[in-house]
C-alpha cells in the first residue's frame, strides 16, 4: 500500500510544505541584508563621485559618514537637518515622487527632463574642508534618456559652479551607445567643466567633440557617439536639476552663506 495516491500527494504536500517554508525564511532573514547592500550601492556610488578612495579596511558606513547628509527643500533652497518622520539615510526621495503630499507634479512646458513628478523635498551630500567649508556638494540627478530614466549623482566644488565628477547608477541605455554615460573616460571629460555662465544653466552635452579651440569649451561636454538622444537627455536633465525648480535656489543659498 505503499504506492496509494494519497501517500503520493502527502508526500508532494509535505516536500512543498518544507520548500516553501525554506524560501520564505530566507526571503525574511535577507531582507534587511539586502536593503542594506543596496543602501551601501548607493553610498559607494555617493563617494566615489566624490572623489573620496574607498578603503577595503573600513566598512562603506564608516567611510560614508565622512559626508554629511541633508535634506532639502526644493521650493526654498533651505537644508534641513529634519523632515518629517524621515530617518535620513533611509529617506529615499524617488518613493516620495509616489505620493502627492510629498512631491509636485511637473508641468508638461518645464519638464524638460520628463522626470514628471518632483519631490518636495531632496536629499545631498555635503564633504567639508578641515575649516568646515564645504569643499564638495553631491547632488542626486535623473531624467530620460532614449529607453528610460537614468540616476545618478553630479558632484560640484564649493564655488557651486565647477563640476568634479558625474555618475550613474541605474539607467536602461543600450550598452556602446547610451550606455557609454559609464565610460570612465567621459565621465572624467566632466571634471572641471562649468554649469552657470552669467547665472543660466549653460553646461551641455554637444553632438560630436568639443573642439580644442572652442572658447566655450568649458561649458561642453564631448557627445556620446550614436547616441544623440541619451545626451540630449543628460543637458536636458543637467538643466532641470541646477534650474529654478531644482538646486539653483539651494546653490544661490549656499552661495551666499560662504
Ligand atoms: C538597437 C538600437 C539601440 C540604440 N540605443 C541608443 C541609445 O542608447 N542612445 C541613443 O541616444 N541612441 C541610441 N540608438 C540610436 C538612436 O536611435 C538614434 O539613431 C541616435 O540617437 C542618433 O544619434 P547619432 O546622431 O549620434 O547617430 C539606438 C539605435 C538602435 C537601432
Amino acid at each position: 500500500m505503499n504506492e496509494s495516491v494519497l501517500k503520493t500527494i502527502g508526500v508532494a504536500f509535505f516536500v512543498c510544505l518544507v520548500c516553501s517554508l525554506i524560501v520564505s525564511t530566507s526571503a525574511v532573514s535577507l531582507r534587511d541584508q539586502q536593503k542594506e547592500n543596496k543602501l551601501n550601492d548607493r553610498r559607494i556610488k555617493v563617494l566615489e563621485v566624490a572623489g573620496i578612495e574607498i578603503k577595503p579596511d573600513q566598512t562603506v558606513a564608516e567611510q560614508f559618514s565622512k559626508l554629511e547628509q541633508k535634506f532639502v527643500n526644493f521650493d526654498t533652497g533651505l537644508l534641513m537637518d529634519e523632515y518629517k518622520n524621515f530617518d535620513i539615510d533611509e529617506y529615499d526621495q524617488l518613493m516620495s515622487t509616489k505620493d502627492s503630499n510629498l512631491s509636485s507634479s511637473v508641468p508638461q512646458n518645464e519638464d524638460i527632463a520628463i522626470i514628471k513628478n518632483r519631490e518636495n523635498v531632496g536629499k545631498i551630500f555635503i564633504l567639508r574642508d578641515n575649516l568646515g567649508n564645504i569643499d564638495k556638494l553631491v547632488l542626486p540627478i535623473r531624467g530620460y534618456g532614449l529607453w528610460g530614466t537614468l540616476y545618478g549623482y553630479i558632484a560640484i566644488k564649493g564655488d557651486f559652479n565647477t563640476v568634479t565628477g558625474i555618475t550613474y547608477y541605474e539607467h536602461k541605455e543600450t550598452p556602446g551607445l547610451g550606455a557609454e554615460v559609464d565610460n570612465d573616460d567621459w565621465k572624467d571629460s566632466w571634471v572641471g567643466k562649468k554649469i552657470y555662465q552669467n547665472d543660466e544653466v549653460a553646461l551641455t552635452v554637444i553632438k560630436g567633440k568639443v573642439a580644442s579651440d572652442d572658447p566655450s569649451k568649458i561649458y561642453k561636454v564631448d557627445g556620446l557617439s550614436g547616441a544623440t538622444i541619451t545626451g540630449r537627455g543628460v543637458s536636458n536633465m543637467i538643466a532641470y536639476w541646477f534650474g529654478n525648480s531644482g538646486y539653483s535656489k539651494l546653490l544661490q543659498e549656499l552661495d551666499y552663506e560662504s
